[in-house]
This record gives C-alpha cells, sequence and structure tokens, in this order.
C-alpha cells in the first residue's frame, strides 16, 4: 500500500522554518548507503498511478492549438492564450519518450554547493537534472558543467536576466541556452500568472536564433498530479518546489536517483551560514515571507526516503 512507501511518522516536521538563523539541521546519516531497487520501483509504481511524466513532463503540438485560453493552474480566474509562437516550440513527442538512465543527478540551488567539489560526480551521472537555468561555467567545480534538463520558471527571466532589458542580458541568456547543447528547457509558462511577457520573450530569441533546444511546458495537470502522490502519502506540501517536481518526474527514467543542493537551512550542521542560492545574493528572509513551499518538510521527506535507499542525498563535500 501507499502507506507503506513512506513512513510519515519519522518525518520531522519541526525541524526549523526556514529563517531560524542558529539552529543546526542533522546532515544526512553518515552510515553506508546503498540502493533499495523495491523500494525506488515501488515508489515508482506508485507515483505512476498519479501520473506519467513522459507524457506529462509537456504538453504536445496536436493537443490544443494557437489561440486557445488556458486557465492559470494556480490562479485560476486568469487566462493566457497559446500564441503562435510558444505552439512551434510545443513538441510533438515527448522529449522523454523511451529514455530511460541508470543514474540520474538532480541538482538543486542551494549554496550548500559551494566548495563541495562536486562537479565531477555531477557531471558522471547519466542524466543531469538542473533547475532554473542556474548557472554552471563560474562554479564548475562544484556544480559540474552537463545539464541534461534545465526548468525555467518565468520568473528567473526577470531575476537572473533583467528581463532580458539589455543585449547584453540578452546574449547572457543566449549563452546559456546554448551551452544546452540540445538538452530539454522545461518552462512551466502556465503555472501561476504574471510570467506570460517573460515567455513570449523568452520563445522568440530562441526561435529567431534556432537554438538548439528541446522545449518542454509541463501538461496542465501535472502540478495536481504530484500534489496529490504526496499529499496521499501524509506529506502536506502547500506547492512542490522544482526540485521535487523533479525528483517526483524523475522516477520514471531513471533507476538510482542522486540529489545535490538540496538544504533549505540557513546554516549546515555545523552551524556555519550556508547562502539560499549558491549562485545570488537571495536570503532566506525574502523567500520565507513570498514563498508558497514547505522545503524544510520536503527536505525532511528526501532525507527519510535516503535513509531507507530510495534515493541518495548529497549534502556534503565529494572526494
Ligand atoms: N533548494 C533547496 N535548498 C535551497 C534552495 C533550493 O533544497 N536552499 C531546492 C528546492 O527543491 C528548489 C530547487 O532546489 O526547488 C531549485 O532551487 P530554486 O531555483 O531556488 O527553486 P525555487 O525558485 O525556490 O523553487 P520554485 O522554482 O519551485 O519556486
Amino acid at each position: 500500500p501507499l502507506s507503506n512507501q513512506l513512513s510519515p511518522e519519522k518525518i520531522d516536521t519541526s525541524k526549523p522554518a526556514i529563517g531560524g538563523v542558529g539552529t543546526a539541521v542533522n546532515p544526512t546519516p553518515k552510515t553506508e548507503w546503498s540502493f533499495n531497487r523495491t523500494l525506488s520501483n515501488s515508489i515508482r509504481k506508485n507515483i505512476l498511478k498519479f501520473l506519467d511524466a513522459e507524457r506529462d513532463i509537456s504538453i504536445l503540438k496536436g493537443t490544443l492549438k494557437p489561440g486557445d485560453v488556458i486557465h492559470y493552474i494556480f490562479d485560476r480566474q486568469s487566462t493566457v492564450n497559446v500564441s503562435e509562437s510558444l505552439y512551434r516550440l510545443l513538441p510533438a513527442v515527448s522529449p522523454m519518450k523511451d529514455r530511460h538512465f541508470q543514474r540520474c543527478a538532480i541538482v538543486g540551488n542551494s549554496g550548500i554547493l559551494l566548495n563541495s567539489s562536486c562537479g565531477r560526480q555531477i557531471d558522471g551521472h547519466d542524466f543531469v537534472i538542473r533547475c532554473n537555468l542556474a548557472p554552471v561555467e563560474e562554479f564548475a567545480g562544484d556544480v559540474g558543467r552537463r545539464t541534461s534538463l534545465v526548468t525555467m520558471n518565468p520568473s528567473v527571466v526577470q531575476r537572473a536576466f533583467q528581463d532580458l532589458s539589455s543585449a547584453a542580458w540578452r546574449e547572457r541568456f543566449l549563452q546559456r541556452l546554448r551551452a544546452l547543447q540540445g538538452g530539454v528547457l522545461w518552462i512551466p509558462a502556465f503555472m501561476a500568472k504574471g510570467g506570460e511577457e517573460r515567455v513570449a520573450w523568452a520563445v522568440r530569441l530562441i526561435l529567431q536564433h534556432a537554438l538548439r533546444v528541446r522545449t518542454a511546458f509541463p501538461s496542465l495537470r501535472l502540478l495536481h498530479a504530484v500534489r496529490g502522490y504526496w499529499l496521499t502519502n501524509k506529506v502536506l506540501i502547500k506547492r512542490p518546489t522544482t526540485g521535487l517536481l523533479m525528483y517526483t518526474m524523475a522516477t520514471r527514467f531513471c533507476e538510482e536517483i542522486h540529489l545535490y543542493g538540496f538544504w533549505p537551512f540557513p546554516r549546515d550542521a555545523r552551524g556555519n551560514p550556508i547562502k539560499y542560492h549558491y549562485y545570488d545574493t537571495l536570503t532566506y528572509e525574502y523567500t520565507s515571507r513570498s514563498s508558497p513551499h514547505t522545503m524544510p518538510l520536503e527536505f525532511s521527506t528526501l532525507r527519510d526516503l535516503h535513509s531507507r535507499g530510495a534515493l541518495r542525498l548529497h549534502t556534503g563535500a565529494c572526494h
């Protein structure tokens, strides 16, 4: 049964919320980790009852047409029209069709990655997932370079690329996409209102420059399905983070899943300060006020799955 998958009683929700400066959090247990194939298979099977990531990773051409009206998932009152350009970037078949990997890395954006020297290890996986177009070149030693799939929340266009407002910012954005070398760019365009123009600018640039990226736009049912899976397992998340979405989807394509850069706490286990992101100056204070996420709860869930061998959470330095 599903309830055997996760043991919610082991999930310690008393962990400090984001912003609990000064409180040390236990790292992942130091004991030898070994992969639990049986548990991992059973999690995959159960997630499949809620979503099929091969399908739900993207809306396909033909399932809608230019001019169609879409209600945002989180802002049902607001709508957006499917533009001609966005339609052109919808894949005809799933970018993950028939793709299966032995070992995948999902790289979160926590500052815990700084000075980790995990770059080479991360790049050694068969498929590397990154979040929100996080930069890699300048941090390659700690985070690696390879990107097989990267997400792009529309807000990132503003936060990390200054709304593409100058030629220099547009070039930076293009550089980041070129570095994907044909990888998947996953754009949750229809989740929350407010990003319409940003998606439109990004889409226009991709088309104008005929960039070699495989764009994907998550299905309209993905979010609720992912949330449904975790709620059914008594993990009471408000809105899954990109990182948890990626883990949930990756179970479909990956045998062993390794997580790096997941650490939603302002201090490491020794009490040293940890940046919210490895690459910018966003703070925990900022995110705790504006974020609908429940990251510490997600983290304790992932840590529980780590301790049972379903996934591997890397929170220390790599050697
Ligand atoms: N993450 C983490 N600890 C941090 C920062 C991020 O565990 N200190 C994980 C989260 O799972 C997060 C992912 O890394 O979803 C990517 O980070 P980020 O780009 O910050 O995602 P958010 O913008 O916070 O989340 P979302 O995109 O869902 O709003």
